[in-house]
């Protein structure tokens, strides 16, 4: 069988007074009206509730209580193996034009009837503005599917060749267990592709969502129902992270964990893991997408206006949270005045409040304990005699935790907020002697513990090669002449290494690799 040939999920830009705009904010304001919801766990295709109810808050509102979902003891983790297990035989054999058919449908219901759901489901949750959350929610997501569903397609049809009197084939067998997968608050696409994947390919999944992305979870797992995955192949438990490891990592059919989420976080699992090796079946496929440092390195060359543009776009999209926002920005001294006063203007020109006004560009993070993390750097800041903050440093959690785009000016390349990661609305810049291009560009690799995104800004090829050249390993998704965010699934495969993870490449067919575990079979004639 051949599949449909993938292309990107048009993005509707969501022109003021245009029908689209108005039935998404129509959806906006049914959902923020209705009563609070209650957002159950799925498992085994049951909901199920407990009586441990926990608030679902919308972060620039954080009063308003969207709903709740029910927290999960140790024994529904248990339960979700237990039906990912029992599913999996079926699902595994099922032909896979069968399971490619399921999440195409489920990309054509999220970029069509569930559009206004998911896309207000994710303005209210995680509090995206209307164009952030258009690429992320419907469009992301629906790229994820069916990119992925072609890449299936083609590992599916890669065979070796048989010499006369053989016939050597590959099958490409799903893993054996089950597999964890643990998804961040910042982008529903990535939450939907992570448990997505694997299942795609025959496996069975334990779905663990950030808390405070469970309100468009359950938007995702209508979609994933309606679209025909059956019971117990995905199997969303929403509880604490202790709960979860304590169970998965302890048992024999663990077979893989799709992760993203922090480098701490990660690497911990990863030694828990790794302490309880012996226990499993087989040795366990670990991916992980986790922080980033992400940079703008601009050459004496670059056009100010340009370089300001990506500093503000880079940084303050989704007020900063993305794993691929700028956050570090070096700049030649020849430039500074022009680019300071371009950069400057953006983004105090930035409206600030509701994510259903659609003229705000920033609105809230994620919740209080970013908001205290990012306060405490841009007071670090105000209090060092090493750095200037040139826009923004105020914060008010009265309401919504509104944090204001902030630059800060270090005079040192290791400043603290050039070299931790925040991930918040906040960008330090650093200016260096125009003749020192090469040398900073060294410092920038010394200091780039993690990976993830970066982009050089020269009209200059030669700088462009060196710069290439000498940040070989300081970022996964390299750009030239543009801001380091914005990956596009089939066209920029996304992932870093260093501390920024196991760079198998989210949106590829790297990606699906891991999940699937080939039998070689010779047959002799
Ligand atoms: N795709 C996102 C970006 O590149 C990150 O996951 O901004």
């Amino acid at each position: 069988f051949k599949v449909p040939t993938a292309i990107n999920e048009p993005v509707n830009a969501y022109e003021p007074n245009s029908p689209a705009v108005k039935s998404l904010l129509g959806k906006y304001k049914e959902m923020n009206d209705q009563d609070p919801i209650d957002v159950p766990m799925y498992i085994g295709g049951k909901e199920i509730t407990t009586e441990d109810k926990r608030p679902l808050t919308s972060p620039h509102d954080h009063q308003k209580v969207l709903g709740h979902y029910n927290y999960g003891e140790k024994k529904h983790v248990e339960q979700a193996i237990d039906a990912a297990l029992a599913a999996k035989e079926r699902w595994e054999e099922l032909p896979w034009e069968e399971r490619a058919s399921i999440f195409l449908k489920a990309a054509d219901l999220i970029s069509g009837p569930y559009r206004d759901k998911i896309n207000a489901a994710t303005m209210l949750g995680q509090s995206k503005n209307v164009y952030q959350t258009e690429i992320d929610a419907a469009c992301e997501t629906a790229d994820f599917f069916r990119f992925n569903v072609q890449y299936m397609s083609e590992i599916y049809a890669e065979q070796p060749e048989s010499p006369k009197g053989f016939w050597n084939r590959l099958e490409w067998r799903a893993l054996e267990g089950f597999v964890l997968a643990i998804t961040p608050f910042n982008f529903t696409a990535i939450a939907a592709n992570l448990p997505s994947a694997p299942a795609m390919l025959g496996n069975v999944v334990v779905w663990k969502p950030a808390e405070s992305q469970i309100y468009s979870a359950n938007v995702i797992m209508e979609v994933f129902k309606e679209s025909g995955v059956p019971d117990g192949v995905i199997n969303l438990v929403t509880t604490g992270g202790a709960n979860v490891g304590d169970v998965v990592f302890k048992h024999k059919e663990f077979a893989g964990l799709h992760f993203t989420g922090s480098t701490g976080v990660f690497r911990n699992l990863w030694k828990t893991i790794a302490n309880n090796i012996e226990t499993y079946r087989s040795y366990p496929r670990i991916v992980g997408e986790t922080g980033g440092k992400d940079f703008i390195m601009v050459h004496p060359s670059a056009k100010p206006l340009e370089v300001a543009t990506a500093i503000a776009r880079g940084a303050f999209e989704f007020q900063g949270q993305k794993c691929s926002a700028a956050s570090r920005v070096y700049i030649p001294s020849n430039l500074w005045e022009d680019v300071k006063e371009n950069t400057v203007e953006q983004v105090n020109s930035f409206k600030i409040g509701s994510p259903e006004d659609t003229t705000n560009f920033i609105t809230a993070v994620i919740n209080e304990a970013a908001f205290d993390s990012i306060a405490e750097y841009i007071d670090y800041a105000k209090e060092s005699d090493d750095a200037e903050i040139i826009a923004g440093g105020n914060y008010d959690k009265s309401e919504g935790y509104f944090i204001d785009p902030t630059i800060i000016v270090a005079k040192d390349p290791k400043f603290k907020t050039m070299v931790e990661e925040i991930f918040g609305p906040v960008v330090t810049i650093y200016v260096y002697d125009e003749d020192k291009f090469e040398e900073t560009l060294t410092v920038l690799d010394e200091t780039s513990e993690y990976a993830l995104t970066g982009s050089i800004i020269s009209q200059d090829r030669y700088a462009i090669n060196v710069a290439l050249r000498k940040l070989k390993n300081s970022a996964g998704n390299f750009y030239i002449n543009d801001k380091p965010t914005g990956a596009v699934v089939g066209q920029q495969p996304f992932g870093g290494a260093r501390g920024s993870g196991t760079n198998d490449k989210a949106g590829a067919k790297l990606n699906l690799l891991r999940w699937v575990s080939a039998r070689t079979i010779k047959e002799t004639f």
